[in-house]
């Protein structure tokens, strides 16, 4: 493929900020609700419109986001044009989405068998016996409905993953009625090369503009990555700030791709993401108070010293 020519670059990326959900999903120590509000503010602050603030998935599953109810109340003052969605796994997690007012959330299934019967105890066909009353309750409730598919680029379990069934199982959400489809690397595995192999695939069957990409950042190539999915056609990207984030299910899955280091990237390239990247780093740094380790992004490290002493010199 030849290099995308400079003039070429997307005006606008869109982003969607997954760090409250999929990066507080896999944090050992309990953040405190309060902390977890605080950042979701901060973060609509430093300019995000999207943001995935929590999940109704069950409690047990992922005891850090048993307070959804709670968070989600509390974000009823973000201004209008911050569009807030949720994970839902089940009829269950819709029922307590709506009585939390959400007005959006996103479904997920995987294309590896053993991956879903980790994640969610059922396999590929089951979750789509639970996801379609989901979507269509959803629908009739006036709720959008995002889509997600794990493990496109490789399982934990399983290895390499047939583009064909991702495909499928993308074609299925979208019929069903989600607005777009994000495609997981949920380990983090993926490389130009392998990227480029599986989206040839799904590109044959579900347009660009249908798709965005979730790159967790295990080995450190999600940036190209996202570079390759720009020259692909793709215009939406997930990230999670500060680089928080992995899956308590899938082995061996680190941070997602750091919000800071995208928009750092993205800056760079001219692309407009609408993003302040300080005040992005300041909502990161400051729920890393409440973690048990430093975030793992690297453009936010380069923020980190002085907010410790701006700290410091209001203490
Ligand atoms: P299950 O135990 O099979 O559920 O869990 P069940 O339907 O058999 O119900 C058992 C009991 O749980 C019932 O209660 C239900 O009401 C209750 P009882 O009648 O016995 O008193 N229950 C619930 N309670 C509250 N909220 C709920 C809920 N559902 C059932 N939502 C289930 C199945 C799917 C619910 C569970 O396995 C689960 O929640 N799994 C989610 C795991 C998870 O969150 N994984 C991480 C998110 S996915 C991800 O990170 C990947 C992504 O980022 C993309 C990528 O990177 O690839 C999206
Ligand atoms: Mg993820």
């Amino acid at each position: 493929m030849a290099p995308m020519p400079m003039s070429s670059y997307p005006k606008k990326i869109k982003i969607v900020e997954v760090g409250p959900r999929d990066g507080l999903q896999n944090e050992r120590a309990q953040i405190p609700t309060e902390a977890k509000i605080k950042f979701v503010h901060g973060l609509a602050k430093a300019g995000l419109k999207n943001i995935e603030a929590t999940s109704f998935v069950h409690p047990k599953a992922v005891p850090q986001l048993a307070d959804a109810m709670e968070v989600l109340t509390a974000l009823d003052d973000l201004p209008e044009d911050t569009d807030v969605s949720v994970l839902v796994p089940n009829m269950r997690g819709l029922d307590r989405a709506i009585s939390a007012g959400s007005k959006h959330i996103a479904v997920f299934t995987a294309c590896s068998e053993s991956f879903n019967q980790k994640n969610i105890k059922c396999g590929i066909e089951e979750s789509f016996e639970r996801i379609t009353p989901v979507i269509e309750r959803a629908k009739a409730e006036g709720i959008k409905i995002r889509g997600y598919v794990s493990t496109v680029f490789g399982c934990p379990y399983e290895g390499d993953v047939d583009p064909k069934v991702a495909l499928a199982v993308t074609q299925r959400l979208l019929d069903l009625g989600c607005y777009e489809v994000s495609l997981g690397d949920t380990i983090g595995v993926a490389t130009p090369r392998s990227v480029q192999k599986a989206m040839s695939v799904i590109l044959e069957g579900v347009g660009p503009e249908k798709l965005a990409l979730h790159f967790h950042d295990t080995r450190g190539t999600a940036l190209v990555n996202v570079f390759l999915g720009m020259q692909l056609g793709i215009r939406v990207f997930d990230a999670s700030a500060g680089g928080l984030g992995g899956c308590p299910y899938a082995p061996g899955a680190a941070g997602n791709l750091s919000t800071e280091d995208l928009v750092y990237f993205l800056q760079g390239l001219g692309v407009e993401t609408g993003v302040d990247l300080e005040a992005l780093a300041e909502a990161s740094l400051t729920l890393e108070q409440s973690l048990d380790h430093p975030l793992p992004g690297r453009t936010v490290a380069t923020f980190r010293d002085k907010f410790c002493r701006e700290k410091q010199s209001q203490a």
